[in-house]
């Protein structure tokens, strides 16, 4: 059994290396990949390599924060593109033969779950995160896990805990420790009643870059009716179906380089606007976590009145403040929340919701680069010696998709993104406050 865990791990680094093999297009001087326009559908990709923290500086905390790994459809969302799929298909026959795979096309796949490349994700994830902070752990001191009650957050969790274990030759065995409830105030799960939506930014943006779709559309497949709505939900179908086949689905080839550009952008204004800076009351839906985060780094008791289960906080069974790493698993709009609660990928403007441009060729916010499926965020604490002083100072660094933030925000932050943990703490006043009263504003 133990022997076909690890190849079970392996296989899943080895599934999630193929897979991006597989599915990259093409290659030019300004890498194009498709599904790396995939907003929040796009599997994770790492933004660069790891750079370890310079030599006068150990890691000896490790904070991971994860978004569950590939998954199905929601409900919504599937039964938009199954009506989308419907139309297309009560069409005798294409004036354009690419779209001749239609009729052959079935549209079963499942909703909300895992899909097994997502769990091939997490397990690899895990694997990795032994691979990278392993020298932390010892028999007494294995990551402390906790996950929202989905089932595909749970389930990435667990594989991430088997990955863990596999990579060390199952010496260390991390468990799902904690499960927190999402129809309950959870640190893992967007919880605020009253917050708005992106409805505005999207549709706006899906009013400006579809037409020439739906139009194109529509002359292949006359009496279509094909809207720009389908025209979105078609377009997701090719980054679900992908992710669940585990190869470039046919509904991709229907949409050009510029038009998956739109798409994303699509994404990202959906998350900026949906629980991100452009969010009222998104931000705060971040501030419990990051309360947990300070009381982990600085080995204190939780103080948070917003999202924390102060009765599972409050025990060092449910809330250990001991451990060298930890692994929580969430959500995309969560870890938008906790950014953007936290100060990092502020943008100098709002997103346009008019012009894909506006932001400059430098902006930040990129739904598939802040949270993909298996989007993570790793926040190291750290030790440096100074030649000034006798003691080492506590830092942190914070890794979001293996690339190191420059954590402006945090007064006195170096250009290798090292971040006194005091200053740290100091930044995080949203966070410390309770959100600045807009917790309040939530129900
Ligand atoms: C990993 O995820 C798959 C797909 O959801 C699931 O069937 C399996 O039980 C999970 N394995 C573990 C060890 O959690
Ligand atoms: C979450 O906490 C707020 C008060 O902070 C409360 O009004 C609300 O009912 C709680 N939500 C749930 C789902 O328990
Ligand atoms: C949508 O956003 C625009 C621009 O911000 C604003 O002028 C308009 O009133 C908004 N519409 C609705 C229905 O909120
Ligand atoms: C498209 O619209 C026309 C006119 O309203 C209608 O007759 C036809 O049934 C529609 N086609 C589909 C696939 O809904
Ligand atoms: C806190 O968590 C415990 C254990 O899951 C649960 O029984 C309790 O209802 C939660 N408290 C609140 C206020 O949600
Ligand atoms: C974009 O980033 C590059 C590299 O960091 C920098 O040289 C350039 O000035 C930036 N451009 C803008 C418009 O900010
Ligand atoms: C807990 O946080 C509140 C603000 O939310 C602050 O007034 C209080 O002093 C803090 N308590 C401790 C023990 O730090």
């Amino acid at each position: 059994m133990y022997s076909a865990l690890i190849s079970v791990a392996l296989c899943g680094v080895q599934v999630a290396k193929s897979h991006g093999i597989q599915l990259r297009l093409q290659e030019s001087s300004r890498p194009y990949v498709l599904q790396q326009n995939w907003g929040a559908y796009a599997p994770y990709f790492p933004l660069d390599e790891y750079v370890s923290p310079p030599t006068s500086c150990e890691i000896n905390q490790v904070n991971i924060l994860q978004r569950h790994g590939a998954r199905y459809p929601t409900a919504g969302p599937a039964a938009s593109i199954a009506s989308a799929v419907s139309k297309l298909q009560s069409v005798a026959s294409f004036q354009d033969q690419s779209l001749d795979f239609i009729h052959d096309f079935t549209f079963n796949l499942g909703t909300n779950d895992l899909v097994l490349f997502g769990a091939a994700q997490s397990l690899a994830s895990g694997a990795e995160a032994y691979n990278r902070y392993g020298s932390l752990v010892s028999e007494d001191n294995i990551p402390f896990v906790r996950a929202s009650s989905s089932d595909r957050v749970v389930k990435s969790a667990t594989n991430w805990t088997y990955g863990f274990s596999a990579a060390s030759s199952l010496r260390f065995n991390p468990v799902l420790s904690v499960i927190l409830d999402e129809s309950a105030n959870d640190t893992l799960h967007d919880t605020c009643n009253n917050i708005g939506n992106s409805d505005n930014q999207t549709e706006t943006w899906i009013d400006i870059y579809t037409p020439p779709i739906v139009k194109r559309l529509n002359d292949a497949a006359p009496g279509a009716n094909i809207t720009s709505d389908d025209v979105f939900s078609l377009m997701t179908l090719c980054a679900f179906e992908s992710v669940a086949t585990e190869a470039v689905s046919d509904w991709c080839g229907l949409f050009d380089e510029g038009e998956w550009k739109s798409f994303e952008y699509e994404m990202d204004l959906d998350k900026y606007y949906g629980n991100g800076y452009g969010q009222p009351l998104g931000p705060v839906e971040g501030v419990g976590y990051i309360n947990e985060l300070i009381a982990r780094l600085t080995s204190t008791p939780v103080n948070d009145s917003t999202q924390t289960n102060s009765t599972l906080d409050s025990s060092s069974i449910t809330f250990p403040l001991n451990r060298k790493i930890y692994a929580d698993f969430s959500h995309d709009n969560q870890l938008i929340a906790i950014f953007s609660a936290m100060g990092l990928f502020k943008q100098p403007r709002a997103l346009d919701p008019t012009n894909s441009n506006s932001g400059g060729a430098n902006r930040s916010w990129v739904t598939s680069q802040l949270v993909p499926f298996s989007g993570r965020m790793v926040v190291e604490r750290l030790a440096c010696r100074e030649s000034h002083r006798e003691a080492n100072e506590a830092y942190i660094r914070i890794l979001v998709n293996n690339a190191v933030q420059d954590l402006d925000f945090c007064s006195g932050a170096t250009s290798d993104g090292l971040c006194r943990l005091d200053k740290f703490v100091e930044s995080q006043s949203f966070a410390t406050s309770g959100g600045d009263g807009e917790w309040q504003k939530c129900f």
